[in-house]
């Protein structure tokens, strides 16, 4: 699908938003493991969580949405009968992960517990994704997983394992997530050391210990661990939220309201950058719904634009879905931006390091590539181009949000690619800036 966007002076609008990614492939997972009827109050309908829910379908979990039970934004809720740890049974074929390594990483540490075979595959895209990193602690805990190459398919010979203590040598709460799972079902107990403090939406929702040692994090989890069925509430989603937030950044008019959004302080760094880099982002309404932190954003246009700035060291996991969209706030800002430390966007949907720079470059933006991030001197006008996705549905919408601010229309190559984790994201984008998509 090609998308052109034509660029738009003034912004404005309050854009719906779609349920957290992260949060509703756990809240479909941990709702399945429950004993007991859950609701899941505004679930999603974007690829990705989908892929979860045909998975877990797969492994003989029921799942119904109801039409008749609205959530605050009128989604239907989704009603989820847990079967506990016990009730899933072996999957008739292979579960089909589609696009989502989240899907494939959580699926693949629940699975190595199970006492049956499963295997794993998923598109061209999370085919050749890096799944050593759960199959090696994995490993360790009795499980047989089967690879190429280190890559899907995973064949996972479920069996009896045993709890380990596990420190992440990658900063990542799907592996964080993985062992978890896992140590639901060793024996003892399983704990997982964070070096580096990765989203926690595992531990909130699985309600966890979690002890701070000399600056670590250690996370334990017994054989059995009990998973309440309850009613689960997923926020928006704040790695949607950036291209709004960078977009009314950027604009040289704007007034954005984004309502809902997920504040987990794991997940908020990019508010923090975009702060660093002169933003005017107001948040209200600060609330707590089923564990998590949400409230409502306004993006109005700075006074004085976007000012370079460094990002690198810790805060990176907590912002890293939202760097290729800050590629694009760096762009326009003046002064250099220097993105380190950011080496797993090589490895994500798609090599984001590369493709970003390559839309940029493309759109006349001087753009350097470094093996773990990007240099980017900012300021010059960028133009109209042709670019491609590359199936990757965070670098299509970054595409549009940078086009919004050319000279002339970009056309964006692979646009379908946002459905998934934002099916409606080209209306949202119409939405604030009116007659700047052109579908087709
Ligand atoms: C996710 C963790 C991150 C993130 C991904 C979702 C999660 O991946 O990039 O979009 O829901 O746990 P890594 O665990 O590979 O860092």
């Amino acid at each position: 699908m090609i998308v052109t966007v034509h660029p738009a002076a003034a912004l404005a609008g309050t854009p719906s938003l779609p349920a957290d990614k992260s949060v509703a492939h756990r809240a479909a997972l941990f709702a399945a493991l429950a004993d007991g009827e859950s609701e899941i109050v505004g679930f999603s309908d974007a690829a990705d969580p989908q892929s979860t829910v045909a998975c877990l379908r797969a492994l003989g979990v029921e799942f119904e949405e109801r039409d008749d039970v609205l959530g605050p934004d009128g989604i239907p809720s989704l009603f989820v009968q847990g079967r506990g740890l016990n009730g899933l049974v072996e999957p008739a074929g292979p579960l089909d992960c589609g696009n989502s390594g989240t899907t494939m990483r959580l699926l693949a540490g629940l699975l190595a517990g199970r006492p049956f075979t499963s295997t794993l595959v998923g598109d061209d895209s999370l085919t050749p994704r890096p799944m050593s990193r759960v199959a090696i602690p994995l490993g360790q805990m009795g499980a047989r997983i089967g690879m190429t190459d280190g890559h899907a398919p995973l064949v996972v010979e479920g069996g009896a394992l045993s709890g380990i203590t596990y420190r992440l040598p990658v900063a990542s709460a799907q592996v964080k997530s993985a062992v978890l799972l896992a140590g639901l079902s060793a024996s003892g107990t399983t704990t997982v050391i964070e070096p580096v403090r990765t989203r926690d939406h595992t531990e909130r929702m699985l309600e966890l210990d979690a002890l701070e040692v000399g600056g670590e994090r250690h996370l334990t989890i017994e054989r059995g661990h009990r998973i309440r069925a309850r009613q689960w509430v997923v926020p928006r989603d704040v790695s949607a939220a950036a291209f709004f937030l960078v977009a009314g950044s950027i604009a040289e008019m704007a007034t954005i309201q984004l309502t809902g959004v997920g504040l987990n302080p794991t997940r908020s760094g990019v508010l923090d950058v975009l702060r660093a880099m002169g933003a005017d982002i107001r948040t209200s309404n600060e609330r707590e719904r089923g564990g998590e932190p949400l409230g409502d954003l306004r993006v109005e246009a700075p006074a004085n634009g976007l000012a370079g700035v460094e990002i690198g060291g810790d805060i990176v996991p907590n912002l890293i879905d939202e760097i290729p969209v800050l590629a694009v706030a760096a762009a326009c800002a003046q002064g250099r931006t220097v993105i380190r430390d950011a080496e797993e966007l090589r490895v994500k949907e798609t090599d984001r390091i590369e493709a970003i720079a390559d839309v940029l470059r493309a759109m006349g933006a001087d753009v350097e590539e470094r093996p773990d991030g990007l240099v980017i001197e900012g300021g010059r006008p960028l133009k109209g181009a042709a670019v491609d996705a590359r199936d990757d549905h965070r670098i299509a919408m970054a595409a549009a949000v940078a086009a919004l601010v050319a000279d002339g229309p970009t056309t964006i190559h692979g646009a379908e690619a946002a459905a998934v984790s934002f099916p409606a994201f080209w209306d949202a984008l119409e939405s604030v800036a009116a007659g700047a998509v052109e579908m087709g």
